[in-house]
């Protein structure tokens, strides 16, 4: 895939249906180091062990609709690609964590791509469920919290077009802020 952003999408999916009701993504770019961190952890229903030692096999899938499971396989490649490596970790009935590292300059490494979009689109597609996403750059970073801004909506939900205007503005805005280059 040509962007992270779209990678970033199928695990967002996986962890929606896991019937996640809180997913926390958390982006690190240590230039210094030459890493880039992407995490992502939810509440959802987990994996068993020996699913778990399957997912990064090609074609497995637990969905009965599609006999095609490539989301994990291919965000593990494109890692691997990059000196880097993709894990999962997960607990029956208590969540999953999808860590990957990239080298951040690599050649093969995709960007990042359109985040804030896949981010928005998702929020669009699944109101109820609360986002954390953490973004740091170096030193510099924030952190949308979805739960925040519920309190301040008062019982707007998040997929009404203003809402969703807002959070695009505001995400593009902190990005900005903390000059993500990727
Ligand atoms: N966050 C998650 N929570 C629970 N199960 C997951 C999660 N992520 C992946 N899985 C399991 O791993 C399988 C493979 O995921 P993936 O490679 O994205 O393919 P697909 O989503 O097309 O099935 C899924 O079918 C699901 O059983
Ligand atoms: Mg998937």
């Amino acid at each position: 895939m040509r962007e992270l952003s779209l990678h970033i999408s199928d695990i967002l999916e996986n962890s929606r249906v896991a019937g996640a009701s809180l997913i926390e993504i958390k982006i690190v770019e240590d230039l210094k180091q030459d890493r880039l961190v992407i995490t992502v952890a939810d509440n959802g229903k987990g994996i068993e062990k020996e699913v778990l030692e399957r997912v990064f096999d090609p074609f497995f899938t637990t969905r009965t609709c599609r006999k095609v499971g490539l989301g994990l396989p291919l965000f593990k490649a494109a890692a691997r690609r990059c000196n880097g490596d993709v894990e999962i970790t997960s607990t029956p009935g208590k969540g999953t964590t999808v860590h990957a590292v990239f080298q951040h300059s690599h050649i093969d490494r995709a960007p990042l791509g359109k985040l804030v979009s896949s981010l928005v689109i998702f929020i669009a597609g699944a109101p109820d469920i609360d986002l954390v996403y953490t973004h740091h750059v170096d030193e510099k970073g924030f952190t949308f919290d979805t739960r925040v801004l519920r309190e301040e909506l008062e019982g707007v939900p998040l997929n009404t077009p203003p809402v969703l205007n807002w959070i695009s503005d505001y995400l593009r805005e902190c990005l900005q802020e903390i000059g993500s280059c990727a």
